[in-house]
């Protein structure tokens, strides 16, 4: 690595944040951990936006790692519903029951002991301790990936577990060399806006970045040509057939018969209506009383490996043989919000609901 780009990264990536980068975010006022932690995991492969939405409902209900730890998991997961890889929801769970069973309620403060607890991998275990303690530790996301790679005309194979090391090298090497805590929180933080607004994928918009003069692809024209990466994760297409059986309940409510997902695998532990792989595995389970099925338009749904087809079949009837039904329960459809169930799921059910629980 260039002299030159290791003098002039951090202390111009730190000026450019705190001139230019993102402010006032609501977890960037705190060093509380616990703060810190939450937010960090919902900004795992969701939006800005949407997190802002979810966060101060999440924080509000479990406002420190004691009453998260002690929250059931379906509350957990109601509040998560709609934000997608609940696998997150689930370590998040487990994470905080570890903290206070473990660590005595406190999380750990150096990044190498947070990436012992459930869902904190090494990028989030250095993001939470930087913020909160000025750890001199880098994160490595997808987004600092990209902004490495074009920086230094890096052309390794991103795929290539070799290259992951190599990237982490790379990071460490450009940390600034003695930083005060606030110098750290906005590096950091200056790694994450670089990559969000400017080092963007596609076209990045180089007039406006702090690297200008010393990033190798931009002074070499390739800056698309960089990060490099050969294998592509392809989705495979599926079609779920999802069958909506309702009754009207002794006291008068529409209720519907759902399932709980298994464990593992798409949707994990969430509640849903019995899903089928194809319309005839629907039908042979489905009350066959011509007269009483109900199509609904196809919904696409994407999901990262995934790209799905939902086909929902409505049937309304007065009594059911509940022997006929794959195991689950009734469930009142206003009952709904406080259940963890897919997003497109709880769009079907409840179209007038928000996609968050609670309200
Ligand atoms: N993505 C991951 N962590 C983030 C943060 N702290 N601020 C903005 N975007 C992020």
């Amino acid at each position: 690595m260039k002299a030159e780009i290791r003098r002039h990264f951090a202390p111009a990536l730190i000026a450019w944040q705190r001139q230019h980068g993102r402010h006032g975010l609501p977890w960037q006022g705190t060093r509380d951990p616990y703060r810190v932690w939450l937010s960090e995991i919902m900004l795992q492969q969701t939006q800005v936006s949407t997190v802002l939405d979810y966060y101060p409902r999440f924080l509000a209900r479990f406002p420190d790692v004691q009453t998260l730890a002690a929250a059931q998991p379906d509350e957990v997961m109601a509040l998560w519903s709609g934000l997608g890889y609940y696998s997150r929801a689930r370590n998040l769970h487990r994470c905080a029951q570890q903290v206070v069973a473990v660590h005595g309620g406190e999380f750990p403060r150096d990044a190498q002991t947070l990436e012992t607890l459930p869902g904190i991998g090494a990028s989030t275990a250095a993001a939470i301790a930087a913020f909160c303690h000025g750890e001199r530790v880098s994160i490595l996301d997808g987004n600092v990936r990209r902004v490495l790679a074009r920086l230094l005309a890096f052309g390794g194979d991103q795929a290539l577990p070799k290259v992951h090391r190599e990237m982490w090298d790379m990071a460490q090497a450009l940390l600034p060399e003695s930083p005060a805590h606030e110098d750290m929180a906005a590096y950091t933080q200056g790694l994450m806006d670089l990559g969000a607004t400017v080092c963007v994928r596609g076209q990045p918009r180089c007039v406006a970045c702090p690297m200008q003069s010393v990033c190798e692809a931009h002074c070499t024209g390739r800056t698309t040509d960089f990060p490099v990466k050969t294998k592509r994760v392809a989705r495979r297409f599926e079609r779920w057939w999802l069958w909506w059986a309702e009754r009207e309940s002794p006291r008068g409510e529409r209720e519907v018969w759902l399932v709980r997902r298994p464990e593992r695998g798409i949707w994990a532990g969430l509640y849903c209506l019995p899903v089928f792989d194809s319309e005839e595995a629907l039908l042979a389970t489905a009350n066959t009383e011509p007269g009483t099925l109900e199509f609904f338009p196809a919904m696409p749904h994407a999901l990262t490996h995934r790209e799905l087809l939902l086909h929902a079949v409505r049937q309304v009837l007065p009594a059911w043989d509940e022997a006929a039904l794959p195991a689950g329960q009734w469930v009142a459809i206003s009952a709904m919000g406080g259940l963890g169930l897919p997003a497109p799921v709880r769009q079907l059910l409840q179209p007038q609901a928000p996609l968050f629980a609670g309200q």
